[in-house]
C-alpha cells in the first residue's frame, strides 16, 4: 500500500505535507509533487495536511494510474523535504476540475 499524490495538487502545490513525512519521499514538478510508492511507509500523517486533499490512499476505488503516475514522475523530479510557498492562485485553483489538462507540466520544480 502506499499513499499518492493527485491532481488537486497541480496549480496548487501548498507543499504543507513535505515536512510532515518521515521518510522523505515527495518529488517536486515544475506544478505539483508526487510520492515515491516504493518509499512511502503507508504511515498516512500527510493526508490530513493537504489544504487541498489532493494525497488519497491506494486503497481507494481507481488509483491504481496514480500510482504508476507517482512513480513515473518521483523517479524524475528531484526530492522536496522543506516547505514552500503555494503557486500564485493557488486558492482560486484548489477544486477547479480538470487540471491534468489545462496546468500539468512535466518539467522538474526546484527540489529542497
Ligand atoms: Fe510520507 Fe507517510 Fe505520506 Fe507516505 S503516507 S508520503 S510516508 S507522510
Ligand atoms: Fe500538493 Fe497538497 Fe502537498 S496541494 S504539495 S499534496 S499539501
Amino acid at each position: 500500500m502506499t499513499y499518492v499524490v493527485t491532481d488537486n495538487c497541480i496549480a496548487c502545490k501548498y507543499t504543507d505535507c513535505v515536512e510532515v513525512c518521515p521518510v522523505d519521499c515527495f518529488y517536486e514538478g515544475e506544478n505539483m509533487l508526487v510520492i515515491h510508492p516504493d518509499e512511502c511507509i503507508d504511515c498516512g500523517v500527510c493526508e490530513p495536511e493537504c489544504p487541498a486533499d489532493a494525497i488519497r490512499p491506494d486503497t481507494e476505488p481507481e488509483m491504481e494510474p496514480w500510482v504508476t503516475f507517482n512513480r513515473k514522475y518521483s523517479e524524475k523530479w528531484p526530492v522536496i523535504i522543506t516547505k514552500k510557498d503555494p503557486l500564485p492562485g493557488a486558492d482560486e485553483r484548489d477544486g477547479e476540475t480538470d487540471k491534468m489538462t489545462k496546468y500539468f507540466s512535466e518539467a522538474p520544480g526546484e527540489g529542497g
